[in-house]
């Protein structure tokens, strides 16, 4: 039988720099994640960290990291992506600051042998892998022991509700089964629930959590209203409040060892 694989980025680089970064939805997840990372930031600024980013694709919130002298592991299965990252960190003149592999996450405890980091982070990547759950595991092994896991998920719930409330009725009561396969979108959303479980398997514990998107992927007037500041606003005020929080199209968790 074919080892089932994950979704690498390669040959889509470009298009994921457009799609994901270069609007509306890309900006609020960038100023949600830097609000939710200020804190470690500023502990970075005061002592540099060491950083790992696994499905890093192009760094954008790494490079946070770096700029305030933390060394940081760029990783990711795609080569393109690899290397785009190294150009706009080259560009940002912080090439100094980075080590880049390129290998799939499973393959990471080979490459790293025994090193352990300050920071995990592991961004919109669970969705495309075939067995999520094993890589909570590969992520602790790589938790020094008052290492902070950024993680963050596409989040089934949101998913479900989003469709329900378009009407999509059939793909809801199908389990969210896709006929058509869209290259961006992630083919596995994962339930907060299943994380949940997966990470109390693992012994950790979450500190905090974030919804990315609670409000902006439910406008009925997208066009009109999702580039407004009062947006943004709202979802930095209410990201972490029930129940909004839960409606996070992504699901933002810091996360530790106890
Ligand atoms: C949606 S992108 C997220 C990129 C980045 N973390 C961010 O938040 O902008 C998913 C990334 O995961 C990478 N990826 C997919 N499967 C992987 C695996 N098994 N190991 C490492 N990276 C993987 C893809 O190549 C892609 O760059």
């Amino acid at each position: 039988m074919k080892k089932p694989t994950d979704t690498s980025f390669a040959g889509i680089t470009d298009k994921f720099a457009r799609n994901i970064y270069a609007t509306s939805k890309g900006r609020l997840r960038l100023a949600v994640l830097a609000r939710d990372l200020a804190p470690l930031l500023e502990k970075a600024a005061a002592k540099p960290m060491r950083v790992l980013d696994i499905g890093a694709g192009l760094g954008q919130v790494n490079i946070w990291f770096a700029e305030q002298g933390c060394q940081v592991t760029h990783t990711d299965i795609a080569a393109e992506m690899v290397q785009g990252a190294q150009a706009v960190h080259a560009d940002a003149g912080l090439g100094e600051n980075y080590r880049y592999i390129c290998a799939e996450l499973q393959e990471l405890p080979n490459q790293l042998a025994g090193e352990t980091f300050d920071l995990v982070i592991c961004h919109a990547v669970l969705e495309w892998l075939h067995d999520p759950a094993a890589a909570i595991a590969v992520l602790k092994q790589f938790m020094a022991p008052e290492a902070v896991l950024s993680l963050m998920f596409y989040n089934r719930d949101a998913k479900l509700f989003a469709n329900t409330i378009y009407g999509n009725f059939d793909y809801v009561q199908s389990e969210l089964q896709v006929k058509k396969r869209v290259r961006l979108s992630p083919q596995q959303p994962i339930a907060p629930a299943d994380v949940t479980q997966w990470l109390a398997d693992n012994q950790l514990q979450i500190i905090e959590k974030t919804g990315v998107r609670c409000f902006h992927d439910y406008l009925r007037e997208p066009k009109q209203h999702q580039d407004a500041a009062e947006l943004l606003e709202l979802e930095l005020k209410y990201s972490r409040q029930a129940p909004f929080q839960a409606l996070g199209r992504y699901q933002h968790w810091l996360i530790k060892r106890p």
